[in-house]
């Protein structure tokens, strides 16, 4: 994070808890503490798992996926229980758009001095809500783009309309450009083997659009379940081989320019040396107030630590079992849902 953003952000009456919890945090960093001295700095909080796409790789398009909204009370509780938090990730599984209490959100994260970020399809953005979150502290919009033709998009994004996004993305962008908070315009690409043939096209596009970055993301998770592993491994386009690793950092060099970079997501291609740090610094809440450890499960019903709506959170951040968690990932004592985000077992 640049200095003036870091100040723009520290600015606020809460600060001086910020930045107490923010060094507790950094001096316990490299430490291997399992009840944590410090409460997260960054936390995900989905606010729906509502969708209107039915998305070929993403769980909230299996019929037995309930759709609920976060309740706006639950939202404010985590929030008032948590005023050391610098930024809050509204995402989940679902739309963050579904949710009509996302504008409240919004603005309750940034009363209490929280900055804001969102993954979204994209396809609800109208002017209207475009003119809604452009005033807010917004530091980060990603739209997840996932083909650069009409054909290509809407056979993995199913029930989208990609000129009615790509219009959006656009019209965002414009808008994007006279934000007062300087918000990171950014593409999510989810590599797989529907959309591979066309990354030369995607990352014109999205250039095109006036995104300032473009992230691949190159593994799919399947949520912790036997049948999304299998329907999702099929679609995997195998980065570890090498010709496939070159090409993407061939095309990261060649087309990052001083406006616009190409990356590549690898974070969760985690080893027993470069263990998983979510446990430790970013929890998940669900739309039903469950605390996860990351976003890569997003179900309750494989792992949760409590809920929201009944405990304090800081009574959960060091319960038995976060602690338990905490520690079975120090020993690479993996349970079966980390595996797959693990080199050792893919
Ligand atoms: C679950 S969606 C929620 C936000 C919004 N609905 C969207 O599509 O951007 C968040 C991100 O997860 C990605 N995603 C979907 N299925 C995935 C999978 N099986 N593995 C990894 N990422 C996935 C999406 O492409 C999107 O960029
Ligand atoms: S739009 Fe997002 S949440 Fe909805 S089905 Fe697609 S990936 Fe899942
Ligand atoms: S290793 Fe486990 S806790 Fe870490 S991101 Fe993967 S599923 Fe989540």
């Amino acid at each position: 994070m640049r200095l003036r953003f870091l100040l723009l952000r520290f600015y606020n009456k809460y600060w001086l808890k910020k930045i107490v919890n923010a060094i507790k945090y950094y001096l316990s960093r490299k430490k291997t503490y399992l009840k944590l001295k410090y409460q997260p700095l960054i936390m995900d909080i989905e606010p729906t798992t509502g969708c209107n796409f039915r998305c070929t790789m993403c769980q909230v398009s299996d019929p037995n996926f309930k759709a609920i909204n976060l309740n706006i009370d639950t939202f404010k509780k985590v929030i008032d229980e948590n005023k050391q938090l610098i930024k809050i990730k509204l995402q989940g599984m679902g739309e963050p758009f579904v949710n009509k209490h996302i504008f409240e959100m919004i603005k309750y994260a940034n009363i209490n001095g929280i900055t804001v970020e969102f993954v979204t399809n994209g396809s609800l953005l109208n002017e209207e809500v475009i003119n809604h979150i452009i005033k807010q502290d917004i530091c980060r919009i990603n739209i997840s783009i996932d083909g650069a033709t009409k054909k290509t998009f809407e056979s993995i994004r199913v029930k989208s309309n990609f000129d009615d996004v790509i219009k959006n993305a656009t019209n965002l962008s414009n808008h994007i450009k006279s934000n007062r908070f300087k918000t990171e315009f950014v593409a999510l690409c989810l590599v797989q083997k529907k959309n591979y043939f066309e990354i030369e096209e995607i990352i014109d596009l999205c250039k095109k659009i006036g995104f300032q970055k473009l992230y691949f993301q190159v593994q799919l998770t399947g949520w912790g379940k036997k049948e999304w592993e299998e329907i999702n491994k099929e679609q995997d386009i195998n980065f570890s081989n090498e010709d496939i690793r070159n090409k993407f950092f061939d095309l990261k060099i060649q087309k990052s320019t001083k406006d616009f970079k190409v990356d590549i997501i690898e974070e969760n291609l985690l080893n027993f040396k470069n263990k998983c740090s979510y446990p430790f610094e970013n929890p998940y809440i669900t739309s039903t107030g469950k605390v996860l450890p990351c976003c890569m499960i997003a179900d309750e019903r494989i792992v949760n630590f409590g809920s929201v709506a009944q405990n304090n959170f800081s009574e959960i951040w060091n319960s038995d079992n976060y602690q338990n968690f905490r520690e079975n990932i120090n020993n690479n004592n993996l349970k079966s849902y980390c595996k797959n985000c693990y080199k050792e077992f893919r």
